[in-house]
């Protein structure tokens, strides 16, 4: 099957996974408003695109946390990926290290830490939900620590689980065959039945709702590894990130799958880039499908970005050799979106390279 871009993936991954699995993928919260809106956002930023600049050599390289990739393109951590695929978190993590890339593992995976590393080499980061037992997170972040985990993506947008109406109506729960293995020794890797999504029932047993600032900190006396603070939408948020220790900022709306009408995060971003004033990386995360899409996160501060969905639909229709192929793909877009704006290296994607909607009088 030939696919000429990433897109193409969720019709083909609708057809081949039952109906649960891909509504649990591909849903959003609520209305889905946000869901939409992440993609229509882009559509409002437009190229100031320069000429006559020599373009034949183009360098997408950068550094991530010290830690040198091919390209600001990365993985954020999608759950329960052996719904999609047999190969699961295992083909993803294969597909990241061909590519040169970073994948986050979500703690919600189907594949535990250790079983990851177990690939081979590759730079990961780890993506935490707090649980109640703090010694179970503990243990969970000592573990991914001993796996070569370089960083943990801390998720700060998840009190309790947005309403995603597919999942209510299917009784969403995970698969009998799989277990969330990251908890498998713990008790809490499997999910039951409930009269609603099981998710959200499994959430509201063990997610620790009391999360707030002083938990980044205490984070840092378990752990050394650096700590990305994902689902930042403000500037406020920024800033405490910044205070609480935060080596990074993630601008995500969890894939508009928690809260409904949040923003776009890529109109969000500007506003918490701002904030950050260089003092740490910001990521973006959501409704990136195109290359363009990631100069435009470049150009408003982004230092890259993650893209969720199109992995596990990739991942859905043809394993290992579809995350590739949508790496690739997003890879030669975005080089061919630098070259005909006339950027050859990242730090020459400037603000000015782009005009948004929202900077015209009204
Ligand atoms: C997610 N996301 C997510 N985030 C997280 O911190 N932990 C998790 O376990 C998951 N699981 C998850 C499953 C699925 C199916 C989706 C679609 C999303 C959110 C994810 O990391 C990211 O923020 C969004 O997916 C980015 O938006 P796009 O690229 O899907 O539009």
């Amino acid at each position: 099957m030939e696919i000429t871009n990433i897109m193409e993936y969720e019709a083909i991954a609708k057809q081949k996974l039952p109906k649960m699995a891909f509504d649990y993928y591909a849903s959003g919260a609520e209305d889905q408003w946000t869901l939409a809106e992440n993609r229509n956002a882009f559509s409002r930023i437009l190229f100031r695109p320069r000429i006559l600049i020599d373009v034949s050599k183009i360098d997408m390289a950068t550094t991530v946390l010290g830690f040198k990739i091919s390209m600001p393109i990365m993985i954020a951590p999608t759950a329960m990926q052996k719904m999609a695929h047999p190969e699961g978190e295992y083909a993803t993590a294969r597909a990241a290290s061909a590519a040169g890339t970073i994948m986050t593992l979500s703690s919600w995976a189907t594949s535990s830490v250790e079983e990851v590393a177990s690939t081979g080499p590759g730079i990961r980061f780890f993506q935490l939900y707090v649980y109640k037992d703090r010694n179970v997170v503990a243990q969970l972040v000592r573990r991914a620590e001993r796996a070569g985990f370089k960083a943990i993506a801390l998720t700060v947008d998840t009190p309790r689980l947005g309403r995603r109406e597919a999942d209510i109506k299917n009784r969403f729960t995970l698969p009998p065959f799989l277990t969330l293995k990251n908890f498998e020794g713990l008790d809490l890797g499997k999910m039951d039945k409930a009269d609603d999504s099981g998710l959200a029932s499994y959430v509201a047993g063990q997610i620790d709702r009391t999360l707030s600032w002083k938990d980044v900190e205490w984070l840092q006396t378990i752990t050394k590894l650096p700590i990305l603070v994902k689902g930042v939408l403000t500037a406020e948020d920024a800033r405490l990130s910044i205070q609480s220790g935060a080596a990074g900022i993630i601008v995500s709306n969890h894939g508009a799958r928690q809260l409904d009408y949040s923003p776009s995060t890529i109109m969000a971003l500007e506003e918490v880039v701002k904030a950050a004033q260089g003092r740490v990386p910001v990521f973006l995360d959501g409704g990136v499908r195109r290359g363009t899409d990631v100069f435009k996160a470049l150009a408003l501060g982004a230092s890259g970005i993650f893209i969720g969905r199109p992995v596990v639909f990739a991942l859905a229709s043809e394993g290992e050799a579809g995350v590739r192929k949508i790496l690739q793909i997003l890879r030669e877009e975005f080089e061919l979106a630098m070259a005909l704006s006339g950027c050859r290296s990242l730090k020459e994607i400037t603000r000015a390279h782009i005009v948004a909607d929202w900077d015209l009088p009204r």
